[in-house]
């Protein structure tokens, strides 16, 4: 496995790639590896001749005082495992390297309007445009054909669909279900954040989620009122929930009864970590 963390060693070994004629497959990551992110170059592997994971932490989508600084980074470790499932290159580049003398401050950004400023985009401002901004910039570096990004953070594929789409990347988005504990926790480097006893209790997140879906297939009550009974069961199990939302699947504009595609997202804090998680409906 080749790890470069330059932009000009990545445009090298990627147009040595591409003139071979290889097809590239792309796993974006900030690092901290799990079996999530493994999942996703196992799909990547399927999709292409060559996978190449990134690992950065990126600035750009972290709010000031929130936990860039403490985000975990163990590239020795995750260079460790992506070689064992196959991966042929990790690109890990400095901030310096991605950011250069503008820093955090990139004045080209990509913000995906009615999509980066709803749900998780709401309680995070400028997270998402930090998102689409380094996905396209990572896009133009790694010039590959596919990119596969997992569906816990299904608000971030969604807006990495849409730009795909408006601004006519040449690349397929490929989406993967969440992978979760035995007893439902999606998979994610902030849970380490959590105590062993908020750890316990992090499974009810995806057991409300499972409730709201099941209410919604029964359609007893109104979504509005779904979403209420959600939000005060996670506040009751000690959550501090930001919302619980039942959209459409497609564009995540609130769902209603007779949408076809439907899903329920959630975010709550625990102690020091934020949850995220959500669910196909239908
Ligand atoms: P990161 O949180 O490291 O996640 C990298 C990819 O792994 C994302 O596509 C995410 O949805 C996926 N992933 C995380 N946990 C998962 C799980 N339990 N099951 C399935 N997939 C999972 O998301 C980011 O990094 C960044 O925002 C990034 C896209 C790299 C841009 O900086």
């Amino acid at each position: 496995m080749k790890t470069v963390n330059t932009i000009d060693a990545l445009r090298a070994l990627v147009s040595q790639w591409l003139r071979q004629g290889e097809r590239i497959a792309f796993v974006p990551t900030m690092g901290n590896l799990h079996a999530g992110h493994l999942q996703l170059v196992g799909v990547a592997r399927q999709h292409g001749t060559r996978v190449l994971t990134s690992i950065f932490v990126n600035p750009l989508q972290f709010a000031p005082g929130t936990d860039f600084e403490n985000y975990p980074r163990t590239l020795a470790q995750d260079s460790e495992q992506l070689q064992a499932v196959g991966v042929d290159a990790v690109f890990a580049p400095s901030v310096d390297e991605m950011y250069g003398q503008q820093r955090v401050q990139s004045a080209t950004t990509v913000t995906v309007a009615g999509l980066s400023d709803i749900l998780c985009g709401e309680f995070r401002p400028g997270h998402f445009a930090g998102v689409a901004t380094v996905v396209a910039k990572l896009f133009i570096l790694v010039q590959a054909q596919v990119a596969v990004f997992g569906e816990k953070d299904y608000q971030q594929l969604t807006i990495i669909r849409r730009m795909v789409q408006d601004l006519c990347f040449p690349i397929e988005i490929v989406g993967v279900p969440t992978v979760r504990e035995p007893e439902g926790l999606a998979l994610s480097s902030r849970n380490q954040y959590l105590t062993p006893e908020d750890r316990e209790r992090a499974a009810v997140l995806y057991q409300t989620l499972q409730r709201v879906k099941q209410q919604v297939v029964d359609r007893r009550e109104s979504f509005s009122m779904i979403e209420a009974q959600a939000m005060q069961v996670l506040q009751q199990a000690g959550f501090r929930p930001e919302y619980v939302s039942i959209r459409q699947s497609e564009d995540l504009q609130p769902g209603r009864t007779e949408s076809t595609h439907l899903r329920v997202l959630a975010a709550a804090w625990l102690g020091q970590a934020r949850l995220i998680d959500n669910l196909e409906i239908w």
